[in-house]
């Protein structure tokens, strides 16, 4: 099948690779001539795991690039919309990216097309989109108006991609359903899988597809990403109830994922979720609600939960170091989370900031956010490392602020002997405390009593304020 991709951002990208994987033609329209300029080179613009493979597969051949929407979409039967929709300052998603691309859709329209919402966008874009279209002159008889919301995780979106728990597609009308089910059919019908060069991935069997009214499909991400942050929030308070009496939370956790109703995933306690997705569409998802006259409490609640946990973060700093000011402080990850560079909304840049506003000194390492970091922390100084270990040599306490696997690897022995005082951080958990405890590290953790190490002879002892 034909299909366009407007927009060829993180989701865009991923999507048109993914669907040029699945044997269709795919063509990419993006209007940042510079970006244009790199995927013409084939270069991918984003860090994303294999998504490099799919473009030596595919670019070129079965996936192209454009910045002419009208040439880009003249043979598509599947328009998909993957422009951006960042928060307004009142929370609302801005749509105008949105709006825009409906409406040049709507002056090159020539042969019937589906076009599919696949940003993530409130509840009733897609009727907007079609007014849209309708008012900037399209043939009704030409177009239908879709919602195909992604589930695709940064850093296993191609995974995601092609081996989805479901495939949720919003159609008011069946020439929609018949092609969007085609577009997917080598994953429904399961013969991506039985090929030998499919990307390699765990799936349980062929992924269910869910038709649905468009509407409810729009519904389905918002609820979707918002009950994801909610089981955050939720086991982020319940870590500080574990922690105040002294209880683990890892097993608070095992005990309560163990129940099939609930599940074991999202349950990770930490330094609060961040990320492009999750603040942005909890808070357009309350601004919808509340718009339509709905109580949005549990949604606040939400966000409150995740903005304390940011504060009880820093909190944890100062009280085990004890003043901030003068000292210095070893930071592991700046991404949102492990696994990309992605900085947007990462609570580790936040609780950087406000360190360095305290009057800490930060040496940061990240294996791929340091650039990004950079770009966004212009307003402060902070010396960055290119080695983890190096970071910590002389530092007064290291922070673990992002959950990247390499960390929890670590050699903790080599790393206290590196510390000035011997003094770990950990806002993702990765260490187990005993183990923390025997290389000889001070441990304070999420949900957790914090630990001591045997403290040196006295006079070992180096005075913090040295
Ligand atoms: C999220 C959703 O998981 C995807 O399904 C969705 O498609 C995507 O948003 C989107 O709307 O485009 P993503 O933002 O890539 O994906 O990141 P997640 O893996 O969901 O993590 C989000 C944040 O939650 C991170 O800061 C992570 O550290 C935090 N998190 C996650 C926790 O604190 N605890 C957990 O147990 C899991």
């Amino acid at each position: 099948m034909k299909i366009a991709v407007v927009g060829a951002g993180y989701v865009g990208l991923v999507s048109a690779a993914c669907f040029a994987e699945l044997g269709h033609e795919v063509v990419a329209i993006e209007n940042d001539l510079e970006k244009l300029a790199q995927l013409h080179s084939g270069c991918v613009p984003i860090h994303e795991n294999l998504l490099s493979e799919l473009f030596l597969r595919h670019a070129g051949i079965r996936l192209t690039f454009t910045s002419d929407i009208s040439d880009g979409i003249r043979n598509a039967e599947a328009v998909f919309i993957t422009v951006g929709t960042p928060p307004a300052p009142n929370g609302d998603a801005d749509l105008s990216f949105v709006e825009a691309v409906a409406r040049e859709i709507a002056c090159d329209l020539q042969s019937r097309k589906v076009v599919v919402e696949k940003s993530t966008v409130p509840v009733r874009t897609c009727e907007a989109v079609r007014r849209t279209m309708l008012l900037a002159g399209a043939d009704r008889r030409l177009f239908s108006v879709a919602s195909n919301p992604e589930f695709l995780r940064e850093g296993t979106a191609v995974s995601d991609f092609l081996y989805p728990d479901r495939i949720v597609v919003g159609v008011d009308d069946e020439y929609s359903r018949s092609v969007l089910a085609a577009v997917y059919s080598p994953l429904t019908n399961g013969s991506y899988y039985r090929r030998d060069d499919a990307i390699p991935g765990y799936s349980a069997g062929a992924p269910r597809i869910l038709f649905t009214s468009v509407k409810s499909a729009e519904l389905i991400k918002h609820a979707s990403n918002a009950f994801l942050a909610m089981k955050i929030s939720f086991i982020n308070t319940v870590a500080a109830v574990s922690e105040a009496v002294g209880a683990d939370i890892r097993q608070v956790c095992e005990g309560v994922g163990a129940d099939s109703r609930i599940g074991n995933r999202f349950l990770n306690p930490g330094i609060g979720y961040g990320g492009s997705c999750f603040p942005k569409d909890v808070l357009a998802f309350r601004s919808i609600a509340t718009q339509l006259g709905c109580d949005a409490e549990l949604l606040t609640a939400t966000m409150n939960v995740n903005q304390r946990q940011r504060d009880r973060f820093v909190e944890k700093v100062r009280h085990a170091v004890w003043n901030l000011r003068g000292k210095r402080l070893a930071v592991l990850g700046l991404a949102f989370k492990g696994g990309t560079d992605d900085t947007r909304e990462s609570p580790a840049i936040e609780i950087v900031r406000r360190l360095v506003k305290e009057g800490a000194q930060i040496v940061a390492y990240d294996p791929a956010a340091v650039e990004r970091a950079k770009r966004e922390l212009t307003d402060i100084e902070i010396e960055y490392s290119d080695d983890p270990y190096e970071a910590c040599r002389g530092a007064d306490a290291l922070l673990v602020l992002t959950e990247w696997q390499l960390f929890s690897e670590l050699d903790l022995r080599r790393l206290a002997q590196l510390l000035r005082c011997p003094m770990l951080i950990d806002g993702r958990n990765l260490f187990d405390p005993s183990e923390v405890k025997e290389a000889g590290l001070h441990y304070h953790s999420i949900g957790r009593r914090e630990s001591e190490a045997p403290l040196p002879e006295s006079e070992e002892l180096v005075p913090w304020h040295q």
